[in-house]
């Protein structure tokens, strides 16, 4: 897409998003729109292994806007930045399409991890202002996660997360009652699937281990009534 097409998408998102612009070309003057076109800049440098050129150019877009992203980030289309100041974004953070972030907002490490250290946000994600999502686990699409909230662990799609640590209070738009709300053991479906294969593969196991004792048997069978056939010639 060219300069005049980004340019328009980004009018477009900025409009969809904050009920504050008057004016087409007020998007001028937003950190947001400053920052990702910048950032995409950095990127193409990263990826081409220039990676002292890529920070040095990274960092200056820090000074003029407030919004670290690292380079090595990867971002999807129709993110928007409100206000920005703050907002910082680490390298092996994964960003979905059209993700909202307010101010203040980490998407950062927790400094026990290697490799994969940032969150994955999935598409249509909103991130209020001053939350802090840290560690390698993703929030999942439709997610809002509220103001000031620190979230340590997966999110499953269309919720609602809010408080330190981040908690599920609603799903699909549906209140979760406090009681029945467990607070550390969100669903993981990758975990369930893998418990699901294990417990399908004993019982397939159990299975053919009675097949083969079944063959054996017979086999055995014939073979006496072989003998016996043999004997009685
Ligand atoms: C989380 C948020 C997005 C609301 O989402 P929602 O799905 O409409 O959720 P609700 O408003 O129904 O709130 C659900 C519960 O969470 C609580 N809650 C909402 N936001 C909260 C927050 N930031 N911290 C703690 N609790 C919060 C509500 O009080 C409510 O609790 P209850 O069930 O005991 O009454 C919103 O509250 C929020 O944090 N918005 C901030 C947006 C922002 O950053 N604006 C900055 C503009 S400059």
């Amino acid at each position: 897409m060219g300069i005049i097409g980004y340019i328009k998408d980004e009018m477009q998102i900025i409009k969809e998003r904050d009920p504050a612009i008057k004016t087409p070309f007020e998007v001028f003057l937003y950190p947001s729109f400053k920052a990702i076109i910048r950032y995409r800049i950095a990127h193409k440098l990263y990826q081409k292994k220039h990676y002292l050129l890529a920070r040095w150019y990274s960092q200056r877009t820090v000074r003029k806007t407030g919004i670290e992203i690292h380079p090595g980030a990867t971002i999807g289309k129709g993110l928007f930045i409100d206000h920005g100041h703050g907002v910082v974004i680490g390298e092996t953070a994964i960003v979905g399409d059209n993700v909202t972030l307010y101010q203040g907002v980490t998407l950062g490490g927790t400094g026990k991890e290697t490799g994969k250290r940032h969150p994955t946000i999935g598409n249509n994600v909103m991130i209020s202002a001053g939350a802090k999502i840290l560690g390698s686990f993703s929030v999942g699409e439709n997610s809002k996660i509220g103001a000031g909230s620190v979230v340590l662990s997966e999110i499953p799609p269309n919720s609602t997360v809010v408080g330190v640590p981040g908690r599920v209070v609603k799903r699909d738009n549906v209140k979760i009652p406090r009681e029945d709300m467990d607070q550390v053991h969100l669903p993981d479906p990758v975990y369930n699937d893998l418990i699901r294969l294990q417990q399908e593969n004993v019982r397939l196991t159990q299975e053919l281990k009675q097949v083969c004792e079944r063959l054996q048997k017979i086999e055995e069978k014939k073979l006496n009534n072989d003998n016996n056939n043999e004997i009685n010639k």
